[in-house]
This record gives C-alpha cells, structure tokens and sequence, in this order.
C-alpha cells in the first residue's frame, strides 16, 4: 500500500506572511494562535471584515501596508489554510476584493450598516468574528452591534488595528461591555491595539451542565 501524504500543518504567521497580510508584521500571530490552535482542526466558520482592497485611495486600503504577492484577501488565505476544515466568509465595501476560492467565499457590503450586513449574510452564524475593516472606532462598535448576535457562544469575536487615540478603551469600553454582557470576557493585548472579547456560552448549554452536574450529584451544597 501507497504511504498516505499527510499535508504538513503550517505555522500561522508563515501563512500570513505567504499570502501578504501585514497581520504577522503587525505582531498578531502569538495571540491568534494562542486563541486558535486548540480549535484548529474544528469545521469553524470564521467571518473576517475587512478583505484588502488594492484600490488606493480607499479608506483603509492595503496599498503600502501589504507584503510581496499580495492580493485582495490574504488574511482570507491564511484562515483557510491554518483552519483545514473551515470555512472562511470575507466582507469589504469595495468590489475589488470580491472573489471565490476553495473554502473562502466573500460578501459586499458595509459593515457599519445592519441592513446591509442582514442583506449580506443572510442567517449565517460564526464560530469566529474579525472586523479589520475601517479601523475608526464608531464603526468598530458599530460594526460589533451589526454582527455580534451572530457570533455562536463560545466563540471569538475580534476587533484590530485599535488606533492610539480610539476610545475603544476609554469612552466606548463601557457601552461595549453593556452591549456584549457581563459573562462574556473582553481583554486588550498587550499594546491595546486589539480588543478580544470571547461569548459566553448560551444558557441552556449552561443550565443542562448544572443540570448534568446535579442529577450526577456533583453540585455544592448552598
Ligand atoms: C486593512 S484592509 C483588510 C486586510 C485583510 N484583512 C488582510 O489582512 O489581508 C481593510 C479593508 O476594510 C475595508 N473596509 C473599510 N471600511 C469598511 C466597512 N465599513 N465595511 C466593510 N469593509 C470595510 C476596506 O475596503 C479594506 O479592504
């Protein structure tokens, strides 16, 4: 019998860098991974905002931030290679970056508008949100009033590229941990220029454990 090739896993930011994005350069690796890499091999379905328009004078264009051999939806690449069993879904307002490829699809529209976004996205949920779109931070948090409900419990939901002056951490911390709710965890990296904020699990996922918990007679007393 033939030896079976199995492919060999790459490490994220050499798949970041293969396709281009500036991700790896931006020093996003280490905590994707660390967040990521227990769910690697799962059928996840990832929704990156923001696919990388060549277009030049665009808002938030790629042009001068990219690396050698990039194209519109290099961090799309990246995804779907570290992800094997992934989908990937990109979403961008310009129509340069609109493409379909093995596993990644993408979807025109403007983050910061819900009709748009529902128009889009139809009832499509995910295990994983990344807005790297316009990087102003009233779209940020609108953006993540726009698609939280979609992102499943337990999952990731990822805001990037937060400017030194953004009032992501200041004056809209609040309004974002209000929005998001008190058992769901939001933490900054180190520089503070990435919000991530991990759901928490439903209810009813909860309550059946207690229940499990109970019925095992495992629960503490009160
Ligand atoms: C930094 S690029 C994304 C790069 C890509 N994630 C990568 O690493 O290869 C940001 C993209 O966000 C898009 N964008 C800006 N504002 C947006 C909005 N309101 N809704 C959707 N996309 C937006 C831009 O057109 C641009 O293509």
């Amino acid at each position: 019998m033939e030896p079976v090739e199995l492919e060999e896993e790459q490490p994220l930011g050499a798949l970041f860098n293969k396709y281009g994005s500036d991700k790896d350069r931006n020093g996003y690796t280490e905590f994707y991974d660390s967040l990521f890499k227990n769910i690697r091999n799962q059928p996840i379905n990832l929704l990156e905002v923001g696919i990388g328009t060549l277009i030049p004078d665009a808002p938030s264009s790629m042009v001068g931030f990219h690396l050698a051999g990039y194209k519109p939806g290099g961090s799309l690449r990246a995804w779907r290679d570290y992800f094997p069993k992934g989908q990937i879904l990109g979403c961008d307002i310009q129509p340069d970056t609109q493409f379909t490829e093995t596993r990644i699809s993408t979807v025109l529209a403007n983050s910061t508008s819900r009709e748009e976004v529902d128009r889009a996205l139809g009832s499509r949920t995910f295990h994983i949100i990344i807005d790297d779109g316009s990087h102003y931070d009233e779209h940020q948090v609108q953006t993540l009033k726009n698609t939280w409900h979609r992102l499943k419990g337990g999952g990731y939901y990822i805001i990037e590229d937060i400017q030194p002056w953004s009032r992501i951490s200041t004056d809209f911390r609040k309004e974002i941990a209000d929005f998001v709710g008190s058992s769901s965890r939001m933490f900054f990296t180190e520089h503070k220029n990435v919000l991530i904020i991990s759901k928490e699990r439903s209810t009813k996922r909860r309550l059946s454990r207690k229940a499990r918990a109970a019925q095992n007679g495992t629960r503490r007393a009160t």
